[in-house]
């Protein structure tokens, strides 16, 4: 046990998707693994680990922001002995190329900052994901139906956000997205030695305004489910 989560030594797998919604991990585990078991309900923050084609997969809420999600990333990484974690997420898209429900990999996460900015101090670190997990996704999105898109995404830490014009400046480079939780994920798994990757929906456009409705939401989180376990296990 840690501080943040219930579970029992091994009772964690090597491989944990990491939704922000700890009912989004429930759903998910009990749609897509075999024999899921829950293992994690402090604070209503959910966990199941289970089996998908065999292979051992734990699927954990981070809760929201890069604040959250680094609390649980740190415990599963460093006591549980996680070595991938995938990110399951939506996003707000920030060019008009990107459109509602395509899927996007987030090959770098820009920030203006993240809880370990603190230890980098004038250092600007670029957060990447792993490559191999990167081109697995890339295979396993492809014949999904939606649009996929790899490229920078923005790893915000606000979702009300009174800086625009650093959004602006997101759009002017390039960067496809923003969501609040990627680039931490990232930095953790390199410090950690494991592999992490941000599977990402587009639930919102920035430049549009236009939102995905309820149930598009659902099966758009159950394309990236599919694409987050094949990627993990091609
Ligand atoms: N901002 C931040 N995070 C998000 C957004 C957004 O517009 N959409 C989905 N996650």
């Amino acid at each position: 046990m840690t501080v943040h989560i219930g579970a029992n030594p091994g009772d964690i797998a090597e491989t944990v998707l990491m939704p922000g919604d700890p009912l989004r991990a429930k759903w998910a585990a009990e749609r897509f693994l075999e024999n899921p078991v829950c293992v994690n309900e402090v604070r209503g923050m959910l966990g199941f680990t289970g089996t998908w084609r065999g292979n051992r997969v734990t699927i954990h809420g981070s809760g929201m922001g890069m604040a959250s999600l680094s609390i649980y990333a740190n415990e599963l990484l460093r006591d549980y002995g996680a070595k991938t974690l995938i990110r399951i997420g939506s996003c707000g898209a920030m060019q008009t190329s990107v459109k509602l429900r395509d899927v996007i990999l987030a090959m770098t996460a820009t920030t203006l900052s993240t809880p370990s900015s603190g230890i980098f101090r004038e250092l600007n670190y670029a957060p990447c994901a792993d490559y191999g997990l990167l081109q697995a996704a890339y295979k396993a999105a492809d014949g999904k139906g939606a649009g996929i898109h790899v490229g920078g995404i923005y790893s915000s830490d606000v979702f009300y956000d009174e800086r625009p014009d650093l959004n602006e400046q997101m759009m002017r480079h390039g960067v496809l997205a923003v969501e609040m939780e990627a680039a931490e994920l990232y930095i953790l798994a390199a410090r950690h030695g494991a592999r992490a990757l941000a599977v990402l929906t587009v639930s919102d456009h920035l430049l549009t305004e236009e939102a995905l409705p309820a149930e598009d939401r659902q099966s758009s989180f159950s394309d990236m489910v599919e694409i987050a376990l094949e990627a993990a296990f091609p």
